[in-house]
């Protein structure tokens, strides 16, 4: 099922989320409706806060494929890029925003299983943009320069 994106203003994309604790039938049903969401938007990721669930769970679409990460951590961050960055809760618009270039990553799937993954470039940055939705950042919150997309 498509969620409704909720936008900047909404206060949910405020607060910081709160770990899954139950790897249950429930979350199964949100990440599914999250990825339907995500691909029907177009977009490289979707944060659980972003459909209105303050839970810290994302999903991410980019060339290397689709992730879910429920309770993600950052291991280490390197390095640094500065491009552009849009959001789903931030429609219309973009910015520059500079965030690390490689970053490694503690989470679990939706069954309760923990895994590790490095993530470099656009990756890193989707994953950077998404995790920071968990603990209420937005990008515009970071970026320089941001202006409605032409
Ligand atoms: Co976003």
């Amino acid at each position: 099922m498509i969620r409704e994106i909720v936008q900047i203003g909404d206060p949910v994309l405020r607060k910081v989320a709160q770990p899954v604790q139950n790897f249950d039938e429930e979350l199964a049903a949100l990440l599914d409706d999250m990825k339907e969401t995500l691909i029907a938007a177009e977009g490289a990721g979707l944060a659980a806060p972003q459909v209105g669930v303050s839970l810290r769970v994302v999903c991410v679409l980019v060339e290397e494929g689709y992730f879910e990460f429920v309770n993600p951590i950052f291991v280490w961050q390197k390095g640094e890029q500065t491009g552009p960055e849009g959001c789903l809760s931030v429609r219309g618009k973009s910015g520059i925003v500079t965030r690390p270039s490689k970053v490694k990553l503690l989470f679990y799937d939706r069954k309760g299983e923990r895994y590790s993954l490095v993530a470099r470039d656009f990756f890193a940055r989707a994953v950077c943009h998404e995790l920071d939705h968990l603990d209420g950042i937005l990008y515009t919150d970071k970026a320089t320069d941001v202006r409605a997309e032409d």
